[in-house]
């Protein structure tokens, strides 16, 4: 197909309202490389935002894939019990710290944070959400009325969930908020240990550790959102695991289904046991299909030790990245855990000739933050060495103009 072709047909037919990182047309993508449509290689470090931890098509993801579409490709999980929606549910079980043991799924991060808050006001029979400065919790109504990270993402659409409270990322600011509204109207606070769409910044673990003894004194439940952060990401099957944490609900998405849309609710028997048959649901959550390549994504993981490469490739790429900074002041930080890590220039024009620089060089990089100042790097999790020094090198030659 002519170069242009599908960004024409695309104007034509498909609305403007999902914001591009730039005008990037593929055919295809096998491992770490996207294929553009003129046979093009990109290496790719989006990872489909942090969803193809494998890469593009992996063979053990698509013979997943391949094995249940010819058995069951939907059914509905309300209405037959079947072995990839219990035996997902049993590797998370494997693979989370205890007492988390306990999965509700559905198909998306944003109706994971949906299901959280509302198994969370369930259960306390409380009113209010605590969310933080800068926090990311998804699009849709709910999720949404918890998302600070960009002014731009509430515009327009409001009134929106009420009892919906703003800290900063500190205690005595949380404490405070929970005074102003009082204790028995807080149901949870949601946070995300790595805030990502707000530009991979990491919580202050001594503040973190302060909020959950906090959260446990006032009866507060503690809603994790590891969507982006989970399942490997930075180096530890969660990132409350740098955290010496466990929350009482954690909302995980994004590479669960091994590429196709799949989300989970995730919290102790005790709580789940509290949320009556009924009280929420849905038809497609737990779908075979995505269940199956999830669970063939999670094998693989833990197989090959590919969170061992996730620490290895994460530090080798940080302090290469931070030497960077040595040499280019316009790297303003270099900050993240494991392969979720950003490079923050503190100026959202620059950190967008340095990604559109990058695609025009053959790698994907995309931004994130506020203004989308900082660059994110978060290649598959079984990146090679080689592909990393590809990247550096890249990127390097980018930043010297
Ligand atoms: C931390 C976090 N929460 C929630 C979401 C929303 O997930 P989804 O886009 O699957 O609805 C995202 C997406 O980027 C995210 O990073």
């Amino acid at each position: 197909m002519k170069k242009g072709k599908l960004i024409e047909r695309t104007k034509k037919v498909l609305s403007p309202v999902l914001a591009r990182y730039f005008e990037l047309e593929v055919k295809g993508g096998r491992g770490a490389f996207l294929t553009g449509l003129d046979g093009r290689k990109y290496l790719d470090f989006s990872t489909g935002i942090a969803v193809n931890s494998l890469g593009h098509c992996h063979p053990n993801i698509v013979e997943a894939i391949e094995k249940q579409t010819r058995h069951l490709i939907h059914v509905c999980a309300g209405i037959a019990y079947y072995e990839a929606n219990v035996a997902l549910a049993e590797k998370l079980k494997e693979i989370l710290p205890a007492p988390l043991e306990s999965v509700f799924f559905c198909q998306s991060g944003t109706e994971a944070v949906e299901g959280a808050m509302k198994l969370a006001k369930y259960v306390t029979k409380k009113p209010g959400i605590i969310t933080f400065k800068g926090a990311f919790h998804g699009r849709t109504l709910g999720a949404l009325s918890v998302t600070t990270s960009k002014a731009k993402y509430q515009e327009g659409y409001k009134p929106l969930l009420p009892n919906v409270y703003v800290a900063s990322k500190d205690i005595d600011s949380f404490k405070k908020v929970v005074a102003k509204v009082g204790k028995g109207k807080i149901a949870a606070a949601i946070i995300e240990l790595v805030q990502g769409e707000g530009g991979y910044i990491i919580q202050d673990p001594f503040f973190v550790k302060e909020l959950v003894v906090f959260c446990k004194s006032q009866g507060i439940l503690l809603i994790l959102d590891e969507i982006q952060s989970g399942l490997g990401r930075t180096g530890k099957w969660f990132a409350c695991q740098h955290f010496g944490i466990v929350p009482d609900i954690m909302c995980i998405a994004k590479s669960l289904g091994g590429g196709l849309p799949l989300g989970a609710v995730v919290s102790s028997k005790k709580i789940m046991e509290q949320w009556s048959p009924g009280a929420h649901g849905g038809t497609m959550g737990g779908n075979p299909v995505a269940c199956a390549a999830g669970l063939a994504m999670l094998e693989v993981i833990q197989k090959q030790k590919i969170l061992d490469n996730v620490q290895s490739m994460g530090g080798y790429l940080k302090q290469k990245l931070l030497a960077l900074q040595a040499q280019y002041p316009k790297i303003k930080e270099v900050r993240g855990l494991g392969l979720m890590l950003g490079v923050d220039f503190k100026d959202s024009a620059y950190a967008k000739h340095i990604i559109n620089t990058c695609l025009s060089r053959g790698l994907v990089l995309i931004s994130t933050g506020a203004d989308g100042q900082v660059v994110r790097f978060i290649p598959p999790l079984n990146v090679a060495k080689a592909q990393v020094d590809n990247a550096l090198q890249i990127f390097e030659r980018v930043l010297k103009g």
